[in-house]
């Protein structure tokens, strides 16, 4: 086999990738997220449990590799307890910055967990169309 190059991976995202947190299905999910990643076809799915507008529990399910299981988990840890709002403004940078970095090439692979999350809290908006106002209020409060 080819020689592999050690590229550079945090003890984050090794730690994540090694001890994922959140892996699985939310029980009688409020929203789910399911998307592929166009560049390497892996896929991930994110479930979400809401409870007045904040983000209770939320768990993944994913096809993809150890760098899609690093931010994944990442996600799922930054995304609870906040309210859909801020869960919805975390950015696939926020999810790297937050690993401390991932291999350029291996940025595409944060993608996936950050649109999963941001497709789940869609569906809960379109299986609830008063999930928006519960957020700003929960957000007010
Ligand atoms: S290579 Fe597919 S998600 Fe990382």
């Amino acid at each position: 086999m080819e020689d592999v190059p050690q590229i550079g991976y945090s003890e984050k995202v090794m730690d994540h990738f090694m001890n994922p947190r959140n892996v699985g299905s939310v029980e009688n999910p409020d929203g789910v997220g399911r998307v592929g990643n166009p560049v390497c076809g892996d896929l991930m799915e994110v479930s979400i449990k809401v409870e007045d507008g904040i983000l209770t529990d939320v768990k993944f399910k994913t096809f993809g590799c150890g760098s899609a299981i690093a931010t994944a988990s990442m996600v799922t840890e930054l995304a609870k307890g906040k309210t859909l709002d801020e869960a919805d403004k975390i950015t696939r940078q926020d999810v790297a910055d937050e690993l401390e970095g991932l291999p350029p090439r291996k940025m595409h692979c944060s993608n996936l967990a950050a649109d999963a999350l941001h497709k789940a809290i869609e569906d809960y908006r379109e299986r609830h169309g008063e999930g928006k106002e519960k957020a700003e209020e929960a957000a007010a409060e």
